[in-house]
C-alpha cells in the first residue's frame, strides 16, 4: 500500500511517498481503509520536532514514521476480539496514540473509533476528533462558558479554534477570535463578535477582560494572560512552547490558589466527546470549516500550507483508492 513516510525531523520535504506493507489488525484492532485524514498542528509539530515535547516518541529521529491522526474510513477487517465493528462499517476517530493515517490503510484500536453517521462525508468526519474534542472540553467542560460570558479564543481560525468559536456562540457567549490577518473573515463568518489580528495587536495589552480565554497557541508570559482575565475568569492553555507550558503548570497553579482567577493547562481527553460533536454538527450548531483538500501524494504540500499559516479551519487529505 502507499503511505507518506518520514525518517527524520524537518520541513515537509522529508516526507516521501513509499510502498509499504499493509498492516494487520491486532486482536483488539480494526484495519481501516482510509478515505480522509485531517491535518492538525500536532502533525506539523511531530514532523518538525518542535516544540521539544514533539520528540517524546524519539529524541533524535521519529519512532512512528507515518503521521496523520484524525482518520475517517471503512473497516476492512477486524481483530479476533474486536466486537464493536464489522467489515464495511464507516468509522472515524483520533489515533494519535499510534498515528499512521497518511496511508491507504491503518490499524486502530476499536476504542479509538466511533461509527460515522451515513449523512456525513468522510472529509467532515476527519475534521472532528482532535480539534472538536479540544474545543468542547475547553469551552464547555473546563471553561464552563455561560450565556453572556466574554470568551476569547486565541488561535480561533485553526482546526480547534473554528469549532471553539461556534460552541461558545451556541452557549450564548460574546466571542472574540484572535488569529492572523488571513483568518479574520473566517472567524467573523462563523460567529465571532470581535476579531483581533495577532500580527497587529496584542490582546493582553488592550483594556478588555475575559471570563474565559482558550489559548491554542500561547505566546505570552502567564501574568499577561492573568491580567486579561475578569475576576473569577478562567485561562486554559492548550498549546505553546515547553517553557510556557511549564510556567502555566506551576505558576498557574500558584496564582490560582491566591486569587479568583484560574490558570490551567487543558490536557486533551482523546475521542471523549465524539457523540456530542456529531450531535452539534447534525443540529447545525457547528459547521466544520474546510479550507482545502489534497490527495494523499500531496501531504507535504498540505503540511507546508498549514505550516506557512494559510490554513483557514481545516485542511483535509482525501485518499483515492480507485
Ligand atoms: N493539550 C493537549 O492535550 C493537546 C493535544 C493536541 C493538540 N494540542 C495543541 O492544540 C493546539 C491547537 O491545535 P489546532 O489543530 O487547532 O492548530 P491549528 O489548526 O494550527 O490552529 C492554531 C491557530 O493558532 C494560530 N496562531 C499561531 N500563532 C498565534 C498567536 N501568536 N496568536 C494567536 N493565534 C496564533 C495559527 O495561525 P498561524 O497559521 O498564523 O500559525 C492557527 O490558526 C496546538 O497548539 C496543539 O499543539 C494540545
Amino acid at each position: 500500500m502507499k503511505a507518506i513516510v518520514y525518517r527524520e525531523y524537518g520541513p515537509p520535504n522529508v516526507l516521501k511517498l513509499e510502498e509499504v506493507k499493509k498492516p494487520s489488525p491486532k486482536d483488539d484492532e480494526v484495519l481501516i481503509k482510509v478515505r480522509a485524514v485531517s491535518l492538525n498542528a500536532s502533525d506539523w509539530e511531530l514532523l518538525t520536532g518542535k516544540p521539544a515535547y514533539a520528540r517524546f516518541r524519539g529524541v533524535l529521529k521519529p519512532r512512528l514514521t507515518v503521521l496523520g491522526s484524525d482518520v475517517a474510513g471503512e473497516v476492512e477487517a477486524v481483530g479476533k476480539s474486536a466486537t464493536k465493528f464489522k467489515p464495511g462499517d464507516q468509522v472515524f476517530g483520533d489515533i494519535f496514540d499510534r498515528m499512521g493515517g497518511f496511508a491507504e490503510y491503518v490499524c486502530a484500536a476499536e476504542k479509538s473509533l466511533v461509527h460515522k453517521p451515513s449523512g456525513m462525508t468522510f472529509e467532515v468526519a476527519a475534521t472532528i476528533p482532535q480539534g472538536g474534542c479540544i474545543a468542547l472540553q475547553g469551552i464547555r467542560d473546563k471553561g464552563r462558558a455561560q450565556p453572556g460570558d466574554k470568551v476569547l479564543i486565541n488561535g480561533g481560525g485553526g482546526s480547534a479554534g473554528t469549532v471553539a468559536i461556534q460552541i461558545a456562540k451556541s452557549l450564548g457567549a460574546e466571542v472574540t477570535g484572535v488569529d492572523n490577518t488571513e483568518k479574520l473573515d473566517l472567524m467573523r463568518s462563523i460567529g465571532a463578535d470581535h476579531v483581533v489580528d495577532y500580527t497587529q495587536e496584542d490582546f493582553t495589552r488592550n483594556t478588555q477582560h475575559y471570563d474565559l480565554i482558550l489559548d491554542l497557541k500561547a505566546y505570552h508570559p502567564i501574568l499577561d494572560y492573568r491580567r486579561a482575565l475578569s475576576s473569577g475568569g478562567i485561562y486554559l492553555m492548550v498549546g505553546g512552547s515547553v517553557a510556557l507550558l511549564f510556567r502555566a503548570l506551576f505558576l498557574g497553579a500558584l496564582f490560582s490558589m491566591i486569587g479568583s482567577k484560574k490558570l490551567r493547562i487543558l490536557g486533551l481527553k482523546t475521542n471523549q466527546d465524539l457523540a456530542d460533536l456529531i450531535e452539534l454538527i447534525e443540529t447545525g450548531k457547528v459547521v466544520p470549516a474546510i479550507d482545502k483538500s489534497y490527495p494523499l501524494p500531496e501531504v507535504a504540500a498540505a503540511l507546508q500550507y498549514l505550516g506557512d499559516g494559510h490554513a483557514k479551519g481545516n485542511v483535509v487529505i482525501s485518499v483515492d483508492h480507485s
